[in-house]
């Protein structure tokens, strides 16, 4: 899998799983992202920086290389203008746990309108990693508004947290969500408050949550930068960016999405996109070095 670049599952189809994630139910992986497989939009001829939303599809594998669509697992609802996946608005970042209280796969994802001015959060639950999902409903999560997003579990205490750019992006919200991981306890972390940090991918390690943000410019990549802290309750702090060598001050043309685990090793997830040519935006998968206390991620050609 040659990185940057758009990538083929099974079928010899382009894998549609942008703003995605990679994550692992019972010893198979699975890649949940929007499925942008559709023209940009027009009006008035002129070309827009969107595509309708399409859903967002799953892709399985067993070794992270071979991909098999499962098919659009959260389907787009082109007859219900008050849907949230009305192919008019916009499905973004979506993201999948599994609730062992329910026993559910429970997705969340950035819920818009066209404009970007809604800014909700919407989940859905399926009793299978492949769906069908079943749209639960659309919030403002703690009544914050919700833009670029993840989730993350911390596996130490169980507990799971809906991680989203607030107000107008300025502040990165941690709000906790309560044990069915559809709703909220109330209890909300804030983290770089003023710093416009976007694309949040969390994870932990040997005992120390990490992040990765990019910035605030829209589709154009920027630099990422990485954070540490013991405790998500006082905010990590950020530390710097933890690309190196050339293309590093826009993470190598890509926008963080997810990092994933596999054999203590930790995978960056990169989005490539093409803001006048969505469907074919590109993927990377970049291993995170550590060197001593700093992080260090490199250029890979290929994953
Ligand atoms: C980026 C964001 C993407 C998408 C895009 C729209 O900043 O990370 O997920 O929302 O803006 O312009």
């Amino acid at each position: 899998m040659r990185n940057g670049t758009c990538w083929l599952d099974d079928q010899g189809h382009t894998i549609q799983a942008h703003g995605g994630m990679i994550t692992r139910f019972h010893e198979k992986w699975y890649w949940y992202g929007e499925n942008k497989d559709a023209d940009n939009c027009k009006v008035n001829g002129r070309l827009l920086s969107r595509v309708d939303v399409r859903g967002v599809s799953c892709y399985s594998s067993d070794d992270l290389h071979l991909w098999h669509h499962e098919g659009i697992v959260l389907p787009a609802e082109p007859t219900d203008p008050s849907s949230p996946l009305y192919p008019g608005k916009v499905c973004e970042r979506p993201k999948v746990i599994y609730c062992e209280h329910t026993g559910k796969y429970v997705m969340w994802f950035h819920s818009d309108a066209a404009d970007y001015t809604l800014a909700n959060a919407a989940c859905a639950t399926s009793d299978t990693p492949v769906g069908p999902f079943t749209l639960q409903k659309t919030v403002t999560p703690n009544r914050r508004d919700c833009r670029d997003m993840t989730l993350f579990q911390d596996e130490g205490t169980g507990m799971a947290y809906l991680i989203h750019s607030g107000d107008w992006n300025k502040t990165l919200y941690l709000s906790q969500l309560d044990e069915t991981f559809t709703d909220f306890t109330g209890v909300c972390f804030e983290a770089f408050p003023g710093q416009e940090r976007e694309a949040p991918a969390f994870f932990k390690r040997q005992g120390l949550y990490y992040s990765i943000t990019s910035g605030c410019t829209g589709w154009a990549p920027n630099s990422a930068l990485y954070a540490v802290g013991q405790h998500l309750s006082n905010g990590l702090k950020l530390i710097d960016n933890p690309c190196e060598g050339e293309g590093c001050h826009e993470t190598f043309g890509g926008q963080s999405t997810y990092i994933f685990e596999d054999q203590q090793r930790y995978y960056l997830m990169l989005d490539h996109w093409k803001p006048m040519d969505l469907r074919n935006s590109g993927y990377s998968i970049l291993p995170i070095a550590f060197e001593k206390e700093r992080m260090i991620i490199r250029w890979t050609d290929e994953f």
